[in-house]
């Protein structure tokens, strides 16, 4: 049964989300802080300096969130948090209000896979996928592709074997000198490249499997810059053709996902899902094959507080809960 509306709270990296969903009646509130103007000095997320932040912003946001939905603590249904993957202070932040104010109010809390989370985001759009689907969830941290038979039953088809494909933007990003958070910039920048200027290999694609291997294309990238003019022209174009390979290798896989679990719809989730080069060359490959596609809106493809929110609800509704104890897993296997 539906446990009325569950407050989210995500705190795993360098952003703070907090939202309100009812299975009933959908999202009723979001709201995110992003820190990474405060992390961009240095080049990455400082762990210790996103822990205090996170402490600053939590509260705050909370109050907002329920303002903005209508609802007192008292309307709330229960309390879910991310309880990792991720850093373990800026966790550790999250879980403990989270289980502290679940305590105080008498609610069930329970604690949400982070990457349960990005899976399940596009169910927070009109039109959700029923399961069966393919998912493919992209982000900082992780490339992998999962077949969902239903809300946790999750088989784990493909995984990445070295740098996770949002990392592997962010690393060539750096080494072309771009700003951090490299994912987007480097993307913005090779909407000015011209194609065909510059090829890199699709890794893992000329062999059966569903993994995923990124940091070779990191190294042909670099030498590449390294032996060009190093013009802005020349530095767009090698965007551009990291990006498609990036992109087209991860099509392929996707594809060939579906033949192997004979699934009509796929998912794609997680930051690098907020690529537009990858969110069209899907939606072209799935309306030419016939599967359809469904992605989270682009402020839900990375961090944010309604996706724990939303998958909470339906744990809580399955009728799980925690013990009072807090416990976070900074690496934990989906
Ligand atoms: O899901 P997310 O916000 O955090 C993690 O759980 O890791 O994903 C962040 C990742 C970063 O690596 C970022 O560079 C990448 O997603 N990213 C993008 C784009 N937007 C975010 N990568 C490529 N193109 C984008 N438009
Ligand atoms: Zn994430």
């Amino acid at each position: 049964k539906a446990p009325g509306p569950v407050l989210g709270v995500e705190t795993s990296c360098d952003e703070t989300g907090v939202a309100v969903y009812d299975l009933d009646r959908g999202l009723l509130a979001h709201t995110l802080y992003s820190q990474i103007r405060m992390h961009a000095d240095y080049g990455g997320v400082v762990p210790e300096l996103a822990s205090r932040d996170h402490v600053r912003k939590l509260l705050p946001l909370v109050r907002e969130t329920l303002a903005r939905a209508g609802l007192g603590v008292g309307d709330l249904g229960g309390v879910a948090y991310t309880a990792g993957p991720g850093l373990v202070g800026a966790l550790l932040v999250g879980a403990t209000a989270a289980r502290a104010l679940a305590w105080s109010l008498g609610l069930p809390a329970i604690g949400v896979h982070h990457m349960e989370g990005h899976l399940l985001a596009p169910l927070l759009e009109p039109d959700p996928p029923e399961p069966p689907f393919v998912a493919l969830l992209v982000s900082g941290g992780h490339s992998m592709l999962i077949e969902v038979a239903g809300i946790g039953r999750y088989t784990l088809l493909g995984d990445t074997l070295d740098d996770a494909a949002g990392e592997a933007f962010d690393k060539t990003a750096k080494l072309m000198g771009l700003p951090y958070p490299g994912g987007p910039a480097l993307a913005r920048l090779a909407e000015q490249g011209r194609a065909g200027a510059f090829r890199f290999s699709r890794p893992m694609t000329d062999r059966p499997g569903l993994d995923f291997s990124f940091s070779g294309l990191k190294t042909q990238v670099l030498l590449a810059w390294q032996a060009s003019d190093r013009s802005e022209q020349t530095k767009a174009d090698v965007a551009r053709a990291f990006e498609e390979a990036i992109v087209e290798t991860l099509a392929i896989k996707c594809r060939r996902a579906l033949v192997q679990s004979g699934a009509r719809r796929l998912v794609i989730a997680g930051g690098v899902g907020a690529n537009r080069r990858l969110r069209a060359e899907l939606a072209d490959a799935g309306a030419r094959e016939g599967f359809s596609v469904h992605f989270p809106r682009f402020e839900f493809c990375t961090d944010n507080g309604a996706m724990i929110a939303l998958a909470g609800a339906l744990r809580l509704a399955a009728g799980q809960h925690e013990t009072p104890a807090i416990a976070v897993r900074p690496r934990w296997d989906l």
